[in-house]
């Protein structure tokens, strides 16, 4: 149950599974430079806040390469151009400056006369290895928390193909499975990208893990019918608060999870917590463009001219929150305080 993994680093390069074209298409891209690593960031090559960070960690490494090759020991000051670029390639997921954060700590404790790259490439893996290990500790606490043959619906994709391998949500959903948690899975298509009807419908197929897809605005009619017990999602940023930014519709999910008395569990890693901010009103949330909304697949299917609202993630309260699960610890009705036990 671990086999898809979407950052691969061989013969000195990084490779991506390229999540535009899943799951027709299993192709994978080379990277040898950071300035392209933060269009494939953009562009959602690589997506998904854990991934966006361990993909980040290994730009630094290549950036780190490029300054020493062409500034020798005057490197470290060439890597703050190449960072910054990175650091602006999505604004939301906090992953990716939690890595480029730990990255920096690592370079600017390094000698300037020597080359970099093996004592950088050593941390990347290390924050790879760490959010697979993450994955599978925080698979078995929120397995913990679940009844047996509970049903679940599940949005966007928090699966392997979101993090290093096993996934966040989907980790949870993997872990529930095997234990005879969780007997069925809804994956909300998740519009516009349809990350849940391309990337979550195909994970949960390799594991045959049974599962239905529905569009998005087929949750509320399921709830109604009683059958659902857990919304089980991850996040891009969690504050001190314990509110939640994910994708687009989780918000709205967990409202109608509160109506009809269905638990609401986040699953995500420390990393994704930022105790800078105090709560969701202030997380920075990413407009996305219009075509993404008016095209599909680059087919115009709304009049022309047509302006579409484009946000990429909502924020929802910590009130609507059953639990967040991380790797340190479940927080049962998140709030300022009872987030403080992960501290
Ligand atoms: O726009 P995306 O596909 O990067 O959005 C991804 C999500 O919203 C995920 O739920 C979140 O990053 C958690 S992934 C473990």
């Amino acid at each position: 149950m671990d086999s898809i993994q979407p950052i691969d680093w061989r013969d000195n390069t990084l490779f991506l599974l390229d999540q535009r074209v899943l799951p027709n298409q299993q192709n994978w891209v080379q990277y040898q430079h950071a300035a392209d690593i933060a269009n494939a960031i953009s562009n959602m090559v690589v997506r998904g806040a854990p991934a966006i960070g361990i993909t980040a960690a290994y730009a630094v490494v290549l950036a780190a390469r490029d300054a020493w090759n062409n500034k020798g020991k005057g490197w470290k000051k060439a890597m703050v151009e190449p960072l910054a670029l990175l650091a602006k390639s999505r604004p939301t997921a906090v992953n990716l400056h939690w890595a480029i954060e730990r990255m920096t700590i690592c370079y600017l404790d390094l000698d300037n006369e020597q080359s970099p790259e093996s004592a950088l490439l050593l941390e990347a893996k290390h924050i790879h290895n760490e959010d697979v290990t993450a994955n599978h500790k925080m698979g078995k606490l929120g397995a913990d928390l679940i009844d047996d043959n509970s049903m679940v619906i599940t949005h966007c994709n928090a699966g392997a193909l979101a993090t290093g391998g096993f996934g966040t949500a989907l980790g949870v959903i993997r872990q529930g499975f095997v234990e005879g948690k969780i007997k069925h899975v809804y994956a909300d298509e998740t519009r516009p990208w349809l990350q849940g009807a391309r990337l979550t419908a195909w994970e949960l197929q390799q594991d045959n893990i049974p599962v239905t897809l529905q569009a998005d605005g087929a949750a509320a009619a399921l709830m109604a019918t009683g059958v659902v017990d857990w919304i089980i999602v991850g996040a891009d940023r969690i504050t001190a608060n314990g509110d939640v930014a994910n994708k687009i519709g989780t918000y709205m999910l967990a409202i109608l999870a509160k109506y009809h008395n269905v638990k609401m569990m986040v699953v995500a890693p420390t990393s994704t917590i930022d105790w800078e901010l105090h709560d969701g009103d202030e997380i920075p949330i990413e407009q996305r463009s219009e075509q993404e909304v008016t095209e599909i697949n680059g087919h115009q299917i709304a009049p022309e001219g047509v302006p579409a609202l484009n946000p990429a993630f909502d924020v929802t309260p910590a009130s609507l929150i059953d639990a967040i699960v991380t790797e340190a610890g479940v927080v049962l009705s998140p709030s300022l305080k009872n987030m403080r036990t992960l501290k």
